[in-house]
């Protein structure tokens, strides 16, 4: 829920790094902080707010060295402020840390260590990794951390310097991610690829309790026994544009507009000769009698579109849980059950624990990730990749849009191999897939009615999107989006559901946007629509079959033809512009959003 990043080589550490965290924000923004080592020791700055605050401060005392960790906050234990900020120092000012994730047993430790005498400054369970870090070491750094990270319990991804060995930046993982890049000029630790892009493509990915010990000069990795093990870098093919603004307002236009091309570049790595290719081809459909997908947030929401779109086309049961509930409730999953993950960072606490308890009952799993090494797609018996490059926005769209196409493609194939549609069913299934980039770049193009519509509903104090079938499937990510980055509240109902309590809601001027992509249904829906306006509600009516003309409480946006299956990724185009233009007309910072963070790698 942190990001962490350190650097050691032959440049000032201190723009490194805030560069770095810069690109780390999305993970936390509750505070941040960095620290050297230099001829002095330990200089420290720390800052409750966001970067832009730790920049200011460093402005007005600059600090430097050669090697830094540094850290963006989303916090967890204590408040946001200044002395709960990383990085924390061990009581001797030693050992500096940086740590991204929870220490479960943090309390036992404390007092453990107060009753030696070490006195506490901070409200956190990080803390406790620098003080006892200080107390264990005796001279051998990889000791240190393997005695330390061995008494903590719960997950962590931590930077560490000493100041008695001022040549080594140590890293350890257990849950949460790290990567370790190699450059010219130096080597780093960061949680994403994206910190480390501006200096580097080539990166090892740690694994749960790896220790990487990192000089300005070498990489050395160890396991929790002390041997030395050996990892290649890989060279990482996402480019630093794509984690820069590119002269967009905010990364969350900038990845709404990269949509066709992300699209394009997630149906080429099924339909061309990739990886995801060869993966599909290979998997083995008929042992399955049930498929359950797993996902939070988004990614659940684009399992809720799938399940239309395998259960049609497949003729397969499909059950879509949330992963956090998944994992609690002993889950009837086993050998004959396939298990797909569906998430973006593949970092998510609770897709990882769904992911694990699959594994141990013998489903099979197949994840649809967007994080290259990320845990999850480390983890899965088969892992697709989205080609959605880095995404930076907490509110994914993008990632979202490329885990849909992926997921349509995935059922056509199982679909297929189950001898379930003929090949001609295939072609045009498949022509329907390959025609979606284009379509989404023509409505690109004409998105100033939906941000007109969108400038008049920043008063709105909640919104109901409605729909049916899959379209109440997109329904749910219209509306989780807008409740995210506009602080307006929200619900999504199946329109059949309307008369069962939720219209009571409604009253003069309540906001109903209601999709229309199922044409077979379009009577259904639009019955729902005259419902509302007769309660006095207006309309905002996207869809590809609307019959209604616009009136003085409806407003309607036409959507390019297509399968209604693959609709989803067209009118979900549509609700991110929505939402988007809602928050930027209430002056929102809509790439951070309150309280969120992008990766939410706790429970
Ligand atoms: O990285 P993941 O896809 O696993 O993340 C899951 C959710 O946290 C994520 O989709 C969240 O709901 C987004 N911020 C929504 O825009």
């Amino acid at each position: 829920m942190c990001g962490i990043i350190g650097y050691t080589g032959t440049e000032n550490a201190v723009p490194i790094i805030v560069d770095g965290l810069k690109r780390l924000e999305y993970r936390g923004y509750d505070s941040a902080g960095v620290a050297v080592m230099n001829e002095d020791g330990f200089e420290v700055v720390k800052q409750k707010g966001c970067l832009s605050a730790l920049e200011a401060m460093i402005s007005i005392k600059p600090i430097a060295g050669f090697m830094g960790i540094g850290h963006t906050r989303w916090a967890t234990h204590g408040e946001p402020s200044d002395v709960n900020s990383h990085p924390h120092l061990g009581s001797q000012n030693k050992i500096a840390v940086v740590h991204n994730g929870i220490i479960e047993n943090y309390r036992q430790i404390k007092e453990r260590l107060e009753q030696k005498g070490i006195r506490f400054v901070s409200q956190t369970d990080s803390e406790v990794i620098a003080q006892l870090a200080e107390y264990y070491h005796d001279g051998d750094i990889v000791d240190t951390m393997i005695r330390t990270a061995n008494a903590l319990e719960g997950s962590y991804a931590l930077g560490i310097m000493c100041l008695d060995e001022p040549d080594k930046l140590v890293a350890i993982k257990k849950d949460n991610p790290l990567i370790v890049g190699v450059s010219e000029h130096g080597n780093f630790i960061a949680s994403d690829v994206p910190a480390v892009l501006a200096h580097t493509n080539r990166v090892c990915y740690l694994n749960d309790r790896e220790i990487a010990v990192l000089t300005k000069n070498s990489v050395e990795f160890f396991n929790m026994d002390g041997e030395p093990i050996y990892k290649e870098p890989e060279t990482v093919t996402w480019s630093i544009d794509s984690a820069e603004k590119g002269g967009y307002e905010h990364f969350m236009l900038k990845e709404i507009m990269e949509q066709p091309r992300v699209l394009k570049e997630t149906i080429q790595s099924v339909l061309g000769d990739g990886d995801n290719r060869r993966i599909i081809d290979s998997l083995d459909v008929s042992r399955f009698d049930r498929i359950v997908i797993t996902a939070c947030g988004s990614a659940y929401n684009a399992g809720m579109v799938a399940k239309y779109v395998f259960e049609r086309l497949c003729r397969v049961t499909v059950e879509v849980e949330l992963a956090s509930e998944f994992r609690y409730k002993d889950p009837i999953v086993g050998q004959s059950t396939l298990v797909i993950l569906v998430s973006q960072s593949g970092e998510t606490a609770d897709t990882i624990a769904a992911m694990r308890e699959a594994k141990r009952k013998g489903a099979a799993t197949v994840s649809v990730v967007n994080v290259i090494g990320s845990t999850i797609a480390r983890e899965t018996d088969y892992t697709l990749y989205t080609m959605a490059g880095p995404e930076i926005a907490v509110a994914t769209t993008k990632a979202f849009s490329a885990q849909l196409v992926l997921l349509y493609l995935l059922a056509v194939s199982f679909a297929k191999k189950l001898g379930k549609i003929s090949k001609e069913t295939e072609d045009r299934l498949l022509s329907d897939i390959a025609s979606l980039p284009g379509k989404a770049a023509g409505l690109l193009k004409r998105i100033d009615p939906v941000a007109k519509y969108a400038a008049g509903c920043v008063g709105c104090k909640s919104i109901f999107f409605i729909g049916r079938n899959i379209d109440y499937a997109i329904a749910l990510e219209g509306s989780l989006k807008l409740k995210e980055i506009s602080y307006i509240h929200s619900e999504a109902y199946a329109g059949g559901e309307l008369k069962h309590g939720t219209i009571s809601l409604i009253e003069d001027n309540t906001l109903v946007v209601a999709i229309s992509c199922c044409e077979r249904l379009y009577e259904k829906i639009y019955s729902n629509v005259e419902q509302v306006i007769s309660r006095g509600a207006r309309v905002l009516f996207i869809g590809n079959c609307i019959k209604a003309e616009p009136g003085e409480q409806l407003e309607t946006i036409e959507l390019p033809e297509i399968n209604e299956l693959f609709a989803p990724s067209l009118s979900v185009i549509c609700l991110q512009l929505f939402s988007y233009y809602v928050a930027a007309n209430k002056g929102l910072d809509i790439d951070k959003p309150r309280n969120l963070a992008k990766s939410v790698t706790v429970e």
